[in-house]
């Protein structure tokens, strides 16, 4: 039996220890909301938080979330409120397939718990293992350095155009 808390929530799941963190998430607490994308740590898709660390849960044993908080993108919202970085995704059109997007905010929610005003380096640095086939990048790095801006954020604005 693995133990840890997911999201805020105490979970107990019958799963063999060497099982991926991934399939633990998305079959035994039925937490889709974390994608596989190459099953291989190379595309940050499945990128999940465990006690605040991201990680890409293909690679991650779920032995070794026993006794540990994780959160997975449905743990970003609280109280019927999305996480700024959230809102930044949809203000910015952060999101277009919505495949990699849970890893980016999960991604981003590390990064902006440790430095609430990253520079666009910054952002770029620490988003590097999250791949995008849709975006170009340019409007999720804006959702990101601007996720704490406010919602009165002129995007247009402020958004450089995809390449
Ligand atoms: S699915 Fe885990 S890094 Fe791509
Ligand atoms: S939005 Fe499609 S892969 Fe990123």
């Amino acid at each position: 039996m693995i133990r840890f808390t997911v999201n805020d929530q105490d979970v107990a799941l019958d799963a063999p220890p060497m099982s991926r963190l991934l399939d633990v998430l998305r079959e035994g607490a039925r937490l889709t909301g974390t994608k596989e994308g190459c099953g291989e740590g190379e595309c940050g898709a499945c990128t999940v938080l465990i006690d605040g660390v991201a990680v890409n849960s293909c690679l991650v044993p779920a032995i070794q979330a026993d006794g540990c908080r994780v959160t997975t993108v449905e743990g970003l919202a609280s109280d019927g409120r999305l996480h700024p970085v959230q809102e930044a995704f949809l203000r910015f059109g952060g999101a277009q397939c919505g495949i990699c997007t849970p890893g980016f905010l999960v991604t981003a929610k590390a990064l902006l718990d440790a430095n609430p005003h990253p520079t666009r380096a910054e952002a770029r640095e620490a988003l590097a293992g999250n791949l995008c086939r849709c975006t170009g990048y340019q409007k999720i790095i804006d959702a990101v350095t601007e996720a704490l801006a406010g919602p009165d954020v002129d995007a247009a604005a402020t958004s450089t155009p995809a390449c």
